[in-house]
């Protein structure tokens, strides 16, 4: 992983993806939207291509992205998709499919991602199987997307058996993260988002955590050089987790700490109640404390996380009404589970995690007993 300053006057991070002949490049700044041609300009003949986006990104960010394009030498197309995770599905994957058919763009057309995680999933799933493969770039614009989902190349859509169930594993050729484009991000979305950063500072780095507690409140406010510097970070963690288990083979896995329940809680509640970040915040507490439970981190370890979420204003515990049976088969029927048994990432101390095997039914009883501790 190698991070350097490009020759420009605002502070631009560049990191690199080492992933040999599929390795790419993560620009972050403030503005970098606006270098979006230039930038693949260094890395394809300008040509046509195909932007990605939904109506609530497109309003604020379309235009710029076509000039940005167009002052390169590309000729873009624009897709539009219908704001919302029930449109990442096989109907929208379609639409994008007719709309480059019929524009006939060929193998060498990039496929341009603007949005959150859902459009860069959807797109980059189209990306990988039109024509069988075409160049993709993603342009994350929640916190989530900058942070997690743009980098690492799972792609996909949901199945209406289950989310995220057809995909495949295909890295972008260019990230361009550009942080202003939070300033329109509601503040709700922009809080689930800080549950994936906050989770990067448990699972691997505890002087982001000590970070995390000391500025969040000027995080909340956007401070753009502190987002810039905190999904800088975020984006080189994930992407040493990525080089060294591209596949999620085993190690990927770390980056699913708090999320075993945190699906279970998202699917028992019909992905109505809660965001995705915000079920995980719950699932993170429920894995720190199933830690403690077998004595693996302090209890002051399990205090520091719940506290940093609770000043986020995120509800940690697990919502009253469900049932452990409920609970054990929503977690038993998650795709990570085998042999009956599950994977679950368990915190040692800050910035330390282990695997530890659980079974579904002890999930479930700890996630239902409400002891003193935990009222
Ligand atoms: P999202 O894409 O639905 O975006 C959330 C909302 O914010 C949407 O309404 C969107 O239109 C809006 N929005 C996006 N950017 C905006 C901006 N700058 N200003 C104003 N509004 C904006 O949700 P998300 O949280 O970004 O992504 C969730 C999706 O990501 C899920 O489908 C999840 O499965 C997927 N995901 C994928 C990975 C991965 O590794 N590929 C990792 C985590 C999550
Ligand atoms: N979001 C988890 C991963 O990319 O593996």
């Amino acid at each position: 992983m190698a991070a350097t300053k490009l020759p420009v006057s605002r502070p631009t991070e560049v990191l690199t993806v080492e992933l040999g002949e599929r390795s790419y490049s993560i620009v972050i700044d403030a503005g970098s939207l606006d270098d979006l041609g230039t930038l693949l300009a260094e890395r394809c003949q300008p040509q046509r291509c195909a932007v990605v986006t939904n109506p609530t990104v497109g309003k604020h960010y379309l235009d710029r992205t076509l000039a940005a394009l167009q002052a390169a030498g590309f000729t873009p197309l624009t897709v539009e998709i219908p704001d919302g995770e029930q449109f990442k599905s096989f109907a929208s994957l379609t639409s994008i499919y007719d709309r480059l058919l019929t524009a006939k763009l060929d193998r060498s057309a990039p496929l341009i991602a603007l949005g959150g995680g859902v459009i860069g999933d959807l797109t980059g799933f189209a990306a990988a199987t039109y024509l069988r493969g075409v160049p993709f770039v993603q342009v994350p614009t929640t916190l989530l997307a900058q942070v997690d989902s743009s980098v690492g190349g799972k792609t996909g859509v949901n199945h209406p058996l289950g989310k995220n169930l057809i995909g495949a594993f295909y890295q972008p050729s260019l990230v361009v993260i550009d942080v202003t484009t939070l300033s329109t991000l509601p503040r709700r979305e922009l809080v689930a988002g800080l549950v994936e950063v906050i989770k990067y500072g448990v699972i691997l780095d505890a002087e982001l955590f000590a970070l995390l507690e000391r500025d969040l409140e000027r995080l909340l406010g956007r401070d753009e050089s502190l987002l810039t510097q905190i999904v800088s970070r975020c984006c080189s963690l994930k992407a040493a987790v990525v080089q060294r288990d591209e596949r999620e083979q085993d190690y990927r896995s770390i980056l699913n700490f708090g999320h075993t329940l945190g699906h279970a809680v998202e699917a028992l509640t019909d992905y109505k109640r809660y965001l995705h970040g915000e079920a995980v915040a719950i699932g993170m507490v429920f894995a720190a404390r199933l830690s403690r439970a077998r004595g693996l981190c302090s209890d002051e370890t399990e205090k520091r996380i719940v506290r940093l979420l609770e000043r986020a204003g995120l509800a940690v515990d697990v919502p009253h009404g469900l049932s452990s049976a409920d609970i054990a088969a929503a977690v038993a029927g998650d795709k990570k589970v085998s042999g009956g048994k599950i994977k679950f990432v368990c915190v040692e101390d800050l910035g330390r995690t282990r695997f530890e095997l659980v079974t579904s039914q002890e999930i479930a009883r700890l996630a239902v007993h409400r002891g003193a501790d935990s009222e």
